[in-house]
């Protein structure tokens, strides 16, 4: 079983860029299943520094044959969150409140090939989520013997490695995303969980995670959102960053991981 993880998409210019690279992707890699990051799809309250995903921007990424979209903090920042949670493919993390709309994990089938995507969020980036490892744990009681990927949402490379040692050779693989920085850490651990520190982003390099740094520098100095300004995405040149994974059963056997700027 083949997948293709991509991490957090920023914008428009993040959307154009996984437009111009997936069809490539999808004949040269031939993934089984393909998931996205879309928790910074679009900006969706500029004035407030909101990001999340609109509906459009989902039905987008579903005509490129994307199978799920995963989320994490800025999962509810949409005024209109409700509807989109409530679209099939996308998630949110599981280790919201049991009241928050949505769901937080997705069965994938092709034929034979099943994966269970899960998306959880760190306490680093959301320190009052419930505890991703309890959550997980009951998790996978009900799940024994499906293959498990984990989008880990975190600030944190202790908190997202800590949890992929932890449930070594009972998942598939833990992929970090939400600091839109590709790390150089790829590896399978000794009982076969693929490993991935931070994915990285796909979006206009240069700023600030993807954004031009004015709006998110001065609410950093105010600690409220700066009025004037609003939330824009950054205007240089595009990246992408993914991983490819390669599964036998329940193991990783093969991992790949590419963050580059598009010519
Ligand atoms: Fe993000
Ligand atoms: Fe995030």
């Amino acid at each position: 079983m083949r997948v293709l993880f991509f991490g957090d998409v920023v914008g428009e210019p993040g959307i154009r860029a996984l437009e111009r690279e997936l069809p490539r992707l999808r004949r040269e890699l031939e993934p089984d299943f393909v998931i996205v990051n879309g928790e910074n799809l679009d900006i969706t309250v500029p004035e407030l520094g909101r990001a999340g995903m609109r509906s459009e921007s989902v039905e987008r990424l579903v005509r490129l044959g994307v199978d799920v979209l995963t989320g994490g903090n800025h999962s509810l920042d949409p005024p209109e969150a409700e509807a989109v949670l409530g679209h099939p493919r996308v998630l949110r993390p599981l280790n919201f409140s049991r009241y928050a709309p949505g769901k937080g994990s997705l069965l994938l089938r092709k034929g034979e090939k099943v994966l269970l995507v899960v998306n959880l969020v760190g306490r680093s980036a959301m320190p009052l989520a419930g505890d991703p490892l309890e959550t997980l744990e009951v998790l996978l009681e009900k799940w024994d013997g499906v293959p498990v990927l984990v989008d880990f949402h975190s600030e944190s490379v202790f908190e997202k490695l800590g949890h992929a040692f932890l449930f070594d050779g009972r998942i598939s693989a833990l992929l970090g995303t939400h600091t839109h920085v590709a790390t150089q850490d790829g590896r399978i651990l000794p009982k076969g969980t693929a490993y991935v520190s931070d994915v990285g982003m796909v979006g206009a390099d240069g700023g600030y995670q993807g954004y031009e740094p004015d709006f998110l520098v001065e609410a950093l100095k105010r600690k409220l959102p700066p009025t004037g300004l609003v939330l824009r995405p950054a205007l240089g040149p595009l990246r992408v960053s993914y991983v490819f994974l390669e599964f036998a059963a329940k193991k990783a056997k093969a991992l790949g991981h590419v963050s580059r700027v598009l010519d």
